[in-house]
């Protein structure tokens, strides 16, 4: 079994499901350039059944789009892949994504279908889509919650009418990490023409397992991931990219697989988004949170700056950031406080350190960071205290 896992980014379809995230089609061009940019290897840019706009959005995507293979999701029902196929008309890599729910919770409320008609929708689906594409999807909604028995059936005859990848969607962020995994590996081991085809999954984060799940999944067998960036999507989101991405590429050690992702492109893309759709990101976000490199510990600030490895297992110009960050608050210690002074230009010695020292944590108390302009201020009322020395500022930090 090869070792690389597809990356199929849904940001521009379930991350745009998320209550305000909504993009126009000029946003969602810029994102998909960007995620192109970033080495997705699927871009899924929409419903078009759901709206002219969706519909137009994902036609201009498939145009200008030419490395990323374009995805258009539809039900199984008839005018939904016609305006897929439709959509898809001019992409470079076009992929037809249709899917149906297999569990018997959706089968009896929301479907009120038999098991043995949804196979039936699900293949007329498949061998309609691999009358005009090659690239076909289909996936299982609500899997995680479905009998293992159907979904091997369902799997089985989608695989023979065409789907060149299944997906096995824990819709609902219902699954646990070895269940899920125990799931992909029986799928993977019983679907008897799994040979011709990817097993992708699609975990949702209800409980905060959707990285996890993935991996897990990955562990077991599927060899495509669908994530977001930054984790968007329906309700708790979706697992998010730039965590499968880099557990992976930072576990090399356990974990031998390989990505297209080019992880420089990590931060600019989460950046993108949260500027085009307004929402930031929360700032202990892993990856790519205001936080993530921040260090504001006197203890842990002392052994980044002596070693970055002794407190961060990735660097920050990893992900497209230019470097660590160095917060001065109450936590710090005076060998932090020295070297951001450095940076500022203030070179001191160990005494007036000290009594530097004692008026930052004051105002460290009173307010909850202090900033650059803060310690400015405060050397700038400090008397008999060296000049400060911009042309000798120290670099980093
Ligand atoms: O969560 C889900 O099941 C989905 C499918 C349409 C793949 O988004
Ligand atoms: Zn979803």
């Amino acid at each position: 079994m090869n070792n690389h896992i597809t990356i199929f980014d849904t940001t521009l379809r379930d991350g745009e499901q998320s209550p305000g995230y909504s993009m126009n089609q000029q946003e969602k061009l810029r994102l998909a350039l960007q995620l192109e940019k970033l080495g997705a290897d699927v871009i899924e840019a929409g419903f078009p059944i759901a709206s002219e706009g969706d519909f137009q959005t994902v036609r201009e995507i498939g145009r200008v789009v030419k490395n990323s293979t374009v995805a258009a999701l539809c039900r199984t029902r008839p005018c939904d892949l016609e305006r897929a196929v439709e959509a898809l008309e001019f992409a470079a890599k076009p992929r037809v994504h249709t899917f149906i729910a297999t569990s018997d919770i959706h089968l009896k409320y929301k479907l009120q279908m038999e098991r043995e008609e949804v196979v039936e929708a699900a293949v007329k689906a498949v061998e309609y889509a691999k009358s005009h594409y090659d690239d076909v999807e289909f996936s299982a909604e609500d899997a995680s919650r479905s009998d293992p028995e159907f979904l091997i059936e369902i799997f089985t005859a989608v695989i023979e009418a065409g789907a060149t990848t299944i997906n096995v969607p824990d819709t609902v962020g219902y699954a646990l990490p070895w269940e899920f995994g125990d799931l992909i590996r029986t799928l993977n081991e019983e679907i008897p023409n799994i040979d011709q085809a990817t097993i992708s999954v699609h975990c949702h984060n209800d409980l905060g397992l959707a990285v996890a799940n993935s991996l897990m999944a990955v562990q077991n067998g599927a060899r495509q991931v669908e994530c977001t960036v930054n984790g968007i999507g329906e309700r708790a989101g979706n697992a998010s990219l730039e965590e499968v991405v880099m557990a992976v590429e930072t576990r090399k050690n356990n974990m031998d697989y390989t990505t297209s992702v080019n992880t420089k492109e990590i931060y600019p893309s989460s950046q993108m988004l949260a500027q085009v759709t307004g929402k930031g990101v929360q700032p202990n976000k892993a990856i790519v949170g205001e936080n993530a490199f921040a260090h504001e510990a006197g203890i842990h600030q002392h052994g980044v700056l002596k070693n970055p490895l002794t407190y961060e297992i990735m660097t920050p110009e990893s992900v497209g950031l230019t470097c660590n960050k160095i917060v001065i608050g109450k936590h710090s210690g005076r060998f932090a406080l020295g070297k951001k002074l450095e940076q500022l230009g203030y070179f001191l010695n160990k005494e007036d350190l000290n009594d530097v020292y004692t008026r930052v944590t004051k105002v460290a108390d009173e307010q909850k960071t202090v900033e650059d302009h803060d310690l400015i201020s405060i050397m700038s009322m400090m008397n008999d205290m060296p000049a400060r020395q911009p042309g000798k500022m120290a670099s980093g930090g």
